[in-house]
């Protein structure tokens, strides 16, 4: 029989961390996370998780995403890089702990962007790593850019990136809200949840929703669904869900349905 295409899920920073907190990680939902990732006992997975309060601050702080401009932005690259490995680690010391045999890849270490979009991407050891049965984890991370010097790369753009580079199945992306809104429901509480959108519709909803506010360097939700595109683009069905309810990402994985957004070309 042959190998199921790959499953591409994001964890969100949203979630494994609280965003309005400084490296404020939410250990207890890392743990369910994790054991809900093995427990669904998923073949050809590849997780991407985001910066929350670890990533985005730092990287605010010291605007690594437009650029390398002055000599005190290179601790902060330093910084940026730093604290995203330190919530990887809490991810993969969970993820191992389980008994998940995943394997950390630095994005920083074989990816190169160009004016912010991935350039050059080393990804043999990932699809080795993949071959071989491992669980290939990655995250948003501080990295080179031949225009820019250095940038921010966001896991959402990762995610697009990968799964349409190694033609996915689907990909599952684990937010802290119930799935994608005509309107940001935590600012707009009568926001209306959009349950199943064509890419068509989600263009048009894109066109209307607003950048975020402050604390996502990466644009926030409307930076998600425009990273998401291309991939949904090649025919890959994206699904929105609440990581931070107890089992939903695992009943994505098992492909049951669950509630949140699913997102298909037509
Ligand atoms: N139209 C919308 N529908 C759903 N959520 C929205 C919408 N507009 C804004 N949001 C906000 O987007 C947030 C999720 O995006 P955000 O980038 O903050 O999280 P994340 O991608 O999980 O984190 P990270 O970037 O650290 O991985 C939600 O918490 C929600 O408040
Ligand atoms: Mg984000």
């Amino acid at each position: 029989m042959s190998e199921p295409k790959p499953t591409v899920l994001k964890i969100g920073g949203s979630i494994i961390t609280d965003k309005t907190g400084e490296l404020a990680a939410r250990t207890r939902e890392i743990d369910r996370l994790t054991e809900e990732i093995q427990r669904a006992k998923v073949q050809n997975l590849i997780v991407i998780h985001g910066g929350g309060s670890f990533g985005h601050p730092v990287a605010q702080k010291y605007r690594i995403k437009e650029g390398f401009k002055e000599e005190r932005q290179k601790i902060g690259f330093a910084e940026t890089h730093h604290v995203m490995t330190v919530l990887n680690g809490l991810l993969m010391d969970a993820l191992v702990w389980h008994g998940v045999p995943a394997v950390s890849i630095t994005p920083s270490s074989c990816i190169i962007t160009k004016n912010g979009r991935i350039q050059n991407f080393e990804d043999e050891s990932l699809k080795r790593f993949l071959k071989m049965g491992f669980l290939p984890v990655m995250y948003g991370d501080a990295v080179l850019d031949a225009e820019l010097g250095f940038t921010v790369l966001s896991g959402d753009q990762l995610v697009s990136c990968i799964a349409a580079g190694l033609n996915a199945e689907r990909i599952i992306m684990g937010v802290d809200v119930d799935g994608l809104y005509n309107d940001d429901p935590k600012a707009n509480k009568t926001a209306k949840m959009l349950p199943h959108l064509t890419l068509s519709e989600l263009k048009t909803l894109q066109s209307k929703l607003d950048a975020p506010s402050s604390n996502d360097v990466t644009g926030g939700m409307l930076g998600k669904i425009t990273e998401l595109i291309p991939a949904i683009e090649k025919g890959i069905p994206v699904q929105i869900v609440n990581g931070t309810k107890p089992d939903l990402v695992y009943k994505a994985l098992r492909g049951e349905k669950v509630e949140g957004t699913l997102i298909e070309k037509e």
